[in-house]
């Protein structure tokens, strides 16, 4: 392969491996200069994805190693694989509350909603299909209905949520009309961390005879919820927010006749979801699921107290910072923090310098023009709104990163509050959607 002005490889030592690849200069500039090993300091963006928990890697191993076998193979390599596949898929179960059933894994979370939203779409064709969500979903919910409603599939009402970051579930039920199929509510919100009212919902959808999905994908493993108990239709989930691999997640379905298969292929998942399953993954998310699962009560209750230390010390430090749904029940590891005067793209690059990784409000809404979706739909006004920052707080965070952390953001809000800095209309670069 030519090496080129833009090309990486992992050519060294005389090793020329196919895996070379090539990145734009921007993008090199970032991970060789700003990100380089021995700056990292401090990991505060664990809504955007956690690090593999390296007891999930120790369970992973053997089925990239000996047991690779497809567990679709009624011989022995192929029933070592299948009960990789079945253990992992006992265990998410156990976690959420479902039989197993009523799960089968995908290719990560945005499958999940996405089928979740077709199938509803596609089951009702032709009778009328209006489906209530909120505004403040992930994209994986709005961009998927956005398309189904430019195909004439789906009607969508999106409802606010009020000032403190959750919606009233009241108006879910003000929103139904006669063709009413589908109400969608993410379980916790990925960029301010509240809680959404999903069992009431849920009980209302109930009543009405409507089908309920929820997103828990930031939720799941932070957040105890039992989804036999909240009478859901069905949930979407994802490994990589718990500690476990990407490109693998799962959906729950209460009735397996109201799901229709995004693919056609050889059947696999109960015929739900074919194409030879993730099996190192299904297996790490299954391990992730468990560890998260019995360790769930006290990272709780030490995430929130380095929350509130990482609150108190940013208070103290800083004038005219605000906590977003500061009145919510929250994530226990999320602070969505405001600071007048700046903009929070600017302060997530600033302190990406100090090897600091931080989020500005979702990356998706990263780019300084654009403010959240989510704050803004929270009534927030749009200048405030722009100096959001996301810090999310995980499983190796500890209390001399959170003081390092908020050391290093008063520095940097005080500095660019004396000095803004030069805006920069090309900062499209950091709009990747967490
Ligand atoms: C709330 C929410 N829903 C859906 C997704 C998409 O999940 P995945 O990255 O597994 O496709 C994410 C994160 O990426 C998320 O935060």
């Amino acid at each position: 392969m030519t090496e080129t002005a833009k090309t990486r490889g992992v050519e060294s030592a005389g090793f020329h491996s196919p895996l070379s690849f090539s990145l734009d200069t921007d993008v090199d500039c970032l991970l060789n200069e700003s990100f380089r090993a021995e700056m990292k300091k401090a990991y505060f963006d664990h809504n955007a994805t956690t690090p593999l928990d390296p007891r999930v890697l120790d369970e992973m191993l053997p089925y990239f190693k000996e047991q690779w076998g497809n567990p679709s193979s009624v011989h022995e390599w192929g029933q070592e694989a299948r009960y990789g596949v079945e253990k992992a898929r006992a265990r998410l179960a156990k976690l959420v509350g479902a039989s197993e059933d009523n799960l089968v894994f995908t290719s990560g979370g945005t499958e999940a909603n996405n089928t979740v939203l077709l199938s509803v779409a596609r089951k009702f064709a032709g009778q009328g299909c209006h489906m209530v969500t909120s505004s403040i979903e992930h994209p994986a919910i709005y961009r998927c209905l956005a398309r189904l409603e430019s195909e004439g599939l789906v009607e969508t009402t999106y409802l606010d949520p009020d000032p403190s970051g959750a919606v009233d579930p009241r108006a879910f039920e003000e929103a139904i009309g006669p063709n009413t199929r589908l109400f969608s509510l993410m379980y916790a919100n990925n960029e301010t961390g509240a809680v959404q009212p999903v069992k009431e919902v849920a009980r209302i959808a109930a009543k009405h005879g409507i089908l309920m999905h929820t997103d828990t994908i930031q939720a799941l493993g932070k957040v105890p919820f039992d989804l036999g108990e909240m009478g859901l239709d069905f949930a979407s989930f994802s490994a990589h927010k718990l500690y476990g691999p990407k490109g693998i997640g799962a959906l729950y379905f209460r009735d397996r006749e109201r799901v229709v298969p995004l693919l056609s292929g050889g059947g696999q998942e109960m015929k739900l979801r074919s194409g030879t399953e993730n099996v190192a993954g299904i297996v790490g998310f299954g391990a992730a699921a468990e560890l998260s699962r019995i360790e769930l009560e006290a990272e709780r209750a030490r995430l929130m107290d380095l929350r509130a230390r990482l609150e108190a010390r940013l208070k103290r430090e800083i004038e005219g910072f605000y906590v977003c749904a500061a009145e919510a029940e929250r994530l226990p590891g999320t602070l969505c923090a405001c600071f007048e005067g700046v903009f929070g793209t600017y302060v997530v690059l600033d302190l990406a310098e100090e090897g600091v990784a931080v989020s500005s409000g979702s990356a998706c809404s990263a780019n300084k023009s654009e403010p959240s979706h989510v704050l803004l739909a929270m009534g927030m006004e749009p200048d405030l709104a722009q100096g959001a920052v996301r810090f999310s707080l995980g499983r190796r965070t500890t209390a001399e990163q959170v003081d390092l952390v908020a050391d290093a953001t008063a520095r940097v809000v005080t500095k660019q509050r004396a000095h803004p800095p030069q805006l920069d209309e090309e900062l499209d670069l950091l709009s990747i959607c967490d």
